[in-house]
């Protein structure tokens, strides 16, 4: 029997949430570090870090409706109160809407690596969008990506080694939710796991 998927508004942006930059102070009605997730699927990795991370703000950014749906449903069964969602194309809500310096970490994890070379413009990591990564974070701040696809991975590690003078490496460490042998626990490294793919991790941190 297909699950129900309740609504939880307390989970879900709003609109007037989005008019100019997020205040996330109001929206959490609290100041406490911020990380997003872009991609968030059915949200296992939300639910999971917040849980652990309950002195961490969380904002997960998700464009399928049923994938958004599903984590809403999640967030607002687990009662997290430090979980919001919303359902829009990352790349334009980060330009639009999140101001500069404002964000502690970005999690991005199996973005759509679109294989097709006629399909790359469409990939995530492109220099523009991470041109608006790096001026969402904070100084100190991180970005952190793993994927299965080794030549997306090539290009994201180009794209972000052409900035290493805002950016150095660090240590990629395994998430709250992931188990032995994983490195962030989510439905798509799980999937990938057991078709026996190579998982590639990269974590930067802003001078
Ligand atoms: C391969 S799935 C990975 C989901 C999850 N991170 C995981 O590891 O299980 C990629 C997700 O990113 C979402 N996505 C792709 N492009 C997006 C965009 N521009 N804005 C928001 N979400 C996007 C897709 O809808 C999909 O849920």
């Amino acid at each position: 029997m297909a699950r129900i998927l309740r609504e939880y508004p307390s989970v879900a942006l709003k609109g007037e949430d989005l008019d100019g930059k997020i205040d996330f102070c109001r929206i959490f009605g609290r100041q406490a570090p911020v990380h997003i997730e872009i991609g968030s699927g059915k949200g296992t990795f939300l639910v999971n870090q917040a849980r652990t991370h309950p002195e961490v703000n969380f904002l997960g950014i998700e464009w399928a409706r049923r994938y958004y749906r599903y984590a809403v449903d999640r967030v607002g069964r687990w009662q997290l109160s430090n979980v919001k969602l919303i359902r829009t194309d990352a790349a334009a809500l980060i330009a639009e809407n999140i101001a500069a310096s404002s964000v502690d970490c970005f999690h991005i994890y199996f973005p759509d690596p679109w294989p097709k070379k006629r399909h790359h413009k469409r990939r995530f990591f492109n220099n523009t969008n991470t041109e608006q990564l790096l001026r969402c974070l904070r100084p100190g701040g991180h970005l952190r990506i793993a994927t299965d696809h080794a030549e997306y991975f090539e290009q994201i590690t180009n794209v972000l080694a052409a900035r290493s003078g805002r950016l150095e490496e660090v240590d990629f460490l395994p998430t709250a939710g992931a188990d032995t042998g994983e490195w962030v626990g989510t439905n798509f490294e799980r999937k990938y796991l057991k078709e026996n793919r190579q998982i590639h991790t990269l974590a930067v941190r802003k001078r």
